[in-house]
């Protein structure tokens, strides 16, 4: 049994889905449901060896039962708040479940462990998934990020997700919790919440509505498929060394103006606008999120060479698979749209950066 933590979010789901695909051995999700969660990827999920409890991962009680009700031999904490502008509109949750919530698993899943024998205790893992953003934003010509870089986190959610990992690595070295972290880059794919760069662009495109570009665009993110962090994901649950941290990455560095004009062009080819223009004409520049890192790039040699992942999709694949997947998932799509709460993230947020 494995238990995962924010498995209906964008990642965790995708993570879930293909672990039932794969794997025989049971799952137990805990997740809150919160703007981002959402229950129908999980749908699909025809297996009937995953369990879903809906709940915070701040619920000590929740969660001690959990570990001594199914007895897991990992814990995967992918709950979070991960929305850079959010954190920049309201911090407090990002405190709440990055730094306060991992701090529970952290701590309910140490007396756990102690409670195991000496065989258990010795397989057991505590595996953190978080992201490049932590180590802050590079110059042009900065060689990528690798685990030695120093953590500059720059803005309130790459500051919760750096706490939450120098908490993860305080609990290797006092108790001897055995505990990976891995430290991904921009990920895209199915299910990513359409507040996301990517899946925003691809929903505003369909409708006619301007695809905003913060500030220049020149921003660089390194992209890198879902599917390639879940198996990346994978490969250290089963060979990591114990207390290491990884970086997960494709090499894939790409500014977002380049990013939106891709996904205009492709769209162009397979579902071309009912106005018959090109949907770059929707590309709109609006005022520049405060404390934008400028570029983000991934060295993830240490996992490639020690633990022999690599990514298997190339971001030309990928995107067309990412785009092509919105446009045949509607449903998914109308049910997100309809919710007030998304709706009023787009007014709130996009109508103030405008004017600031
Ligand atoms: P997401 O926002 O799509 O999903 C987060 C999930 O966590 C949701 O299902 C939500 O309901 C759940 N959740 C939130 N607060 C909770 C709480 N207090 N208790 C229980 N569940 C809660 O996020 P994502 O993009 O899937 O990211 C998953 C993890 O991967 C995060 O830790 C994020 O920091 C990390 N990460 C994301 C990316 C990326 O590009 N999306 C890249 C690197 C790392
Ligand atoms: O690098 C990993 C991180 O990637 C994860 O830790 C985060 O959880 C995830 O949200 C993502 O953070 P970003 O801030 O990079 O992702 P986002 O999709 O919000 O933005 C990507 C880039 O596009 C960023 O430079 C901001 C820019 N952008 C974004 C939006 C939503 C725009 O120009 N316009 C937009 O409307």
């Amino acid at each position: 049994m494995i238990f995962i933590t924010g498995g209906s979010g964008f990642i965790g789901s995708n993570f879930v889905l293909d672990w039932l695909a794969a794997e025989n051995e049971p799952i137990i999700i805990l997740d809150k449901l919160t703007y981002a969660g959402s229950v129908n990827p999980l749908d699909t999920a025809t297996h009937s060896h995953y369990h879903f409890e809906k709940g915070d991962i701040n619920d000590q009680a929740l969660v001690k039962r959990l570990f001594e009700q199914y007895k897991p031999r990992a814990i995967l904490n992918f709950a979070a708040e991960s929305h850079v502008d959010r954190s920049i509109h309201n911090p407090n949750h990002f405190i709440h479940t990055n730094i306060n919530g991992t701090f529970c698993l952290l701590e309910t899943a140490r007396q756990y462990w102690l409670t195991l024998n000496t065989a258990e205790k010795t397989e057991f893992r505590f595996l953190q998934i978080s992201t490049d953003e932590v180590y802050g934003s590079l110059k042009p010509h900065d060689a990528p990020f690798n685990e030695s870089t120093a953590y500059a986190p720059n803005n309130p959610y790459s500051a919760s997700k750096a706490a939450a990992d120098h908490l993860v690595r305080s609990y290797h070295h006092t108790y001897g919790l055995p505990t990976f972290i891995t430290n991904c880059s921009n990920n895209y794919g199915p299910y990513q919440f359409p507040e996301k760069l990517i899946p925003l662009t691809i929903l505003n495109a369909l409708e006619n509505k301007p695809l905003p570009i913060y500030g220049d665009g020149l921003q660089i993110r390194d992209w890198l498929y879902v599917s390639d962090h879940c198996a990346a994901i994978k490969t250290v649950l089963a060979n990591g060394k114990i207390g290491e941290t990884y970086n997960i990455g494709a090499h894939n560095e790409k500014t977002n103006i380049d990013i939106v004009k891709t996904i205009c062009e492709i769209l162009d080819n397979i579902h071309p606008s009912p106005l018959q223009t090109s949907y770059t004409s929707l590309i709109t520049h609006i005022n520049d999120r405060p404390g934008h890192d400028r570029r983000y790039a991934i060295d993830a040699k240490k996992i490639e060479q020690e633990l022999q992942w690599k990514p298997q999709v190339n971001f030309a694949t990928g995107i067309q698979k990412t785009i092509q997947w919105y446009l045949n998932n509607l449903p998914w799509i109308e049910d997100i749209k309809s919710r007030d709460v998304y709706k009023q993230w787009l007014t709130t947020h996009y109508v103030q950066m405008e004017k600031s």
